[in-house]
């Protein structure tokens, strides 16, 4: 342990308290009725500590070496440690511990593009199920999760955290996960709060946002959230936004997130976030993490000098207790690190299976084919998630697509696994002469593609019905992808011209699996193949996952959560990104972003220094839709092994509230679900600058029979269609007729109602302006 300030405090305290030299010999002990009185009973210098975090626990010393941190305990008032861990697909926590023979190994679950992709709040909830009986069982309190920033660019290198490029599903998928950690009482913790969508400088990078693109699309994720799943906690970001730093603007905090949403969790600060400890506790962000020597001195002067008024550090002190009172640690529940892991791999696999997103399908899938020949580095080195802090990497294992498609039946063409094994360990050494790193933030390389004789290629084919290429694309913490990594790489694009000419010539299919982190380039080149499928990245059963879809046991019900669009460049919001920025280290967290020093001489650069969210609200499908652009795939799309029909579709409307009626039916020949998208057109949306249309509710439905039909049932407020104002500082919803539209991608409305919507109109307060002009897109 590092000996500071900091810690001298601690164990001088936890002597006093052990020689009964208490500060109040015959203090009371922490309960859920006398928190205020706690918070009187505390010394100054242990309110101070108690909103710092104890430092990362990585070593073998800690109680739960190679997790994120913990809290201030005070003894003497029956506050105990309480701990928490990293993060969305699973608990982060190493596996092996000094001294001890025993394994704890948590689930790999899936990364969370592939949850948002089944559009199913229960799998949502599953999953934060598991994660959260997880943290329970082996002894912790709260999970840093779910990551919930927006999509807003498809390079952004954290994206596999996060869940779509729309509020409502991003919003919904992310309270189906919270309600899912807390029903096994875990504290989740959405994060990064808010508008931290790329990772080149983050902890810099200043965000300057319209006020109505952070009400309608960043704020009104984490409001949907909020609202329908009361997190006991919620991460500050990294990123300036419009000014300060997130982590030290009241406005947002407090203004926003308290007073407007009436949120009563505790607000922490991202790992080492912000610059000034006395701002952020100020503005409502009641702890920082993991906690620095220089912020307990800071806060404790501001407290002693009245710049951080006593009431301000009581109230954070307040809701950090309150947070505590809920822990498992305080409750002294007895936990026998033995959670269910086998039921928490069938989820994984479940889930796995239902975030597949079928692109194209020449009618090959389901394969009948029984022999199967692999090709591609990813098909024998799958990625099951993303690197950084939000993938877990240390679940037990991953299995294979070979295995999968084996365990499905499939013979797989053995002369490709050896040549492949072959070749991945030859570039294992090419690229790794020193061995890998154990942990990396940001995805090690990945081996080239290896290329094939003619007589290799034919003997494969002869050997087997069908090719199946697999590409890979893995991204992590602080660093983003380049433009470069949107596109395929010669190697890959070689591969699927040549393996696709040769089966094509002898009359056999080929098809594509992308194990992808974010979207990627398929227009350019999908029309060599003759099916393509987005399997994500789905955790430790993903070969099985893929396997079930493959061979028809699970029909895709899996749709987009973000628009694959043609070419980079082709979403406005693409101007404003730091696609081409050299120096990839810039935002890495071992240089905490760019040095400052540096930054002050010279003039700040556009998409580093700052960056201008120009495009508004016309974010993802938003723009595409709303500006008539071609996309590859629209949000929303996803295939399946059979056919629906929307029929009799209604709206009615009592007191300001919309239902919205469609029957399903199955009008195919295998059993699927099937997602029913309800975007709304607002009346005389050019003139007044809004979207096309958005997304205002989904439902999926169950598992329908060929020929089943079921009504499917879905509300709307009439607030859910306000728009922000930004002049009247109000959220406003326009009277007139709008159109309620039943949709299976946004690009394909299905089914449709008109319904009169009288004016509503909600005041909120006008805070979070930009601090410079904004070259704001309009249409
Ligand atoms: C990440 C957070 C994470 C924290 C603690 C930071 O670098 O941005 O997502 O929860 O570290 O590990």
């Amino acid at each position: 342990m590092k000996i500071s300030f900091h810690n001298i405090c601690l164990v001088v305290m936890a002597v006093a308290a052990m020689c009964g030299c208490s500060l109040n010999a015959t203090a009371q002990q922490l309960k859920a009725e006398n928190i205020d009185e706690i918070v009187k009973a505390m010394t100054l210098e242990e309110k101070c500590h108690m909103v710092l975090g104890r430092g990362m626990h990585f070593n073998d010393e800690a109680k739960f070496p190679g997790t994120a941190g913990s809290t201030f305990s005070v003894a003497r008032l029956g506050i105990p440690e309480t701990y928490c861990a990293d993060s969305q697909q699973g608990l982060r926590m190493n596996a092996t511990r000094a001294w001890d023979h025993n394994d704890y190994y948590p689930t790999d679950f899936v990364a969370s593009m592939t949850l948002a992709s089944t559009w199913d709040r229960e799998a949502a909830f599953m999953v934060g199920q598991g994660i959260g009986n997880e943290v329970r069982e082996f002894g912790l309190d709260w999970i840093l999760s779910p990551a919930m920033n927006l999509i807003r660019n498809p390079l952004c290198g954290r994206n596999h955290e996060y869940y779509s490029e729309d509020p409502y599903l991003s919003g919904t998928i992310a309270a189906g996960y919270v309600r899912g950690v807390q029903s096994e009482g875990t504290a989740a913790c959405p994060k990064h709060f808010v508008a931290n969508n790329q990772e080149t400088n983050r902890n810099n990078n200043i965000s300057q946002v319209s006020q109505r693109a952070l009400r309608e699309i960043y704020l009104k994720a984490f409001e949907i959230m909020v609202k329908e799943s009361d997190p006991w906690t919620i991460m500050t970001s990294y990123n300036k936004l419009n000014g300060p730093y997130a982590v030290q603007n009241r406005e947002l905090l407090t203004t926003i997130v308290r007073d407007e949403w009436g949120w009563k969790g505790m607000f922490v600060s991202d790992w080492n976030a912000g610059d000034d400890a006395v701002a952020a506790m100020l503005a409502g962000n009641d702890m920082l993490q993991p906690g620095q020597d220089k912020q307990y001195q800071a806060i404790l002067e501001a407290a002693k000098s009245g710049k951080l008024p006593m009431e301000v550090l009581d109230a954070n002190v307040k809701r950090i207790l309150e947070y505590v009172i809920k822990t498992h640690n305080f409750k002294g529940y007895k936990y026998n690190n033995e959670p269910d892991l086998k039921a928490h791999a069938q989820t994984v696999r479940q889930v796995g299976a239902d975030g597949i997103v079928l692109l194209k399908n020449s009618g090959i899938l389901p394969l009948m084919g029984k022999r199967v020949a692999l090709f591609g580095c990813t098909s024998y080195d799958w990625i099951s998630g993303g690197s950084g802090f939000g993938g877990t990497s240390v679940g037990h294992y991953t299995v294979s697509l070979v295995e999968g498609m084996r365990s499905a039946g499939y013979d797989v063409y053995k002369p490709l696994i050896r040549a492949y094994t072959q070749h991945i360990a030859a570039e294992e050494k090419r690229l790794f002469p020193n061995g890998r790193p154990p942990f990396s933030l940001m995805p090690p390389a990945r081996a080239d593609e290896k290329q094939f004789t003619a007589d290799e290629l034919n003997a494969a084919i002869d050997g087997s019905d069908v090719a199946i290429i697999s590409l890979g694309r893995k991204s992590g913490e602080a660093a983003d992808r380049s433009e470069a990594d949107f596109y395929l790489k010669e190697g890959e694009k070689q591969l699927i011209k040549v393996v696709s000419e040769a089966y094509h010539a002898k009359g056999k299919q080929v098809v594509v699996l992308l194990d992808i982190c974010s979207p990627i380039d398929v227009a350019s080149w999908q029309n060599q193949v003759d099916a393509l499928v987005c399997t994500w990245q789905g955790g430790q059963e993903s070969g099985f996952a893929v396997a079930d879809v493959l061979s028809g046991k699970v029909n895709p019900s899996g749709k987009l959560p973000m628009t694959f669009q043609v070419k980079y460049g082709d979403a406005y919001a693409d101007k404003n990104f730091p696609a081409h920025v050299d120096d990839k280290t810039m935002g890495s967290m071992f240089m905490w972003g760019r040095n400052k020093d540096d930054a002050k001489k010279r003039e700040p650069q556009a998409n580093i220094d700052f960056t201008n969210y120009e495009e508004d609200i016309y974010v993802g499908y938003r723009y595409f839709d709303s500006f008539g652009k071609p996309v590859a795939y629209p949000f929303g799309f996803g295939l399946s092994y059979t056919t629906f029909a929307y029929e009799n579709m209604c709206v009615s409307e009592v007191n300001g509230i919309y239902t919205i009626k469609v029957d399903v039916k199955n009008t195919g020949k295998k059993a699927g679900r099937n997602v029913v998208e309800l975007f709304v057109a607002a009346p005389n949306s050019k003139k007044l600058n809004k979207p096309e249309k958005e997304l205002r509710n989904y439902a999926k439905t169950s598992l329908l029979q060929p020929g089943q039909t079921e009504t499917v049932t879905m509300l709307v407020k009439v607030e859910d269609l306000a728009s922000f104002n930004e002049k009247a500082s109000a959220w406003k919803t326009d009277a007139g007729r709008y159109n309620f539209l039943i949709c299976s991608s946004a690009n394909d409305v299905e089914a449709k109602a008109s319904a009169n919507v009288k004016g509503w109109t909600k005041k909120v307060n006008n805070v979070m302006k930009p601090n410079v002009k904004l070259n704001l897109l309009k249409r």
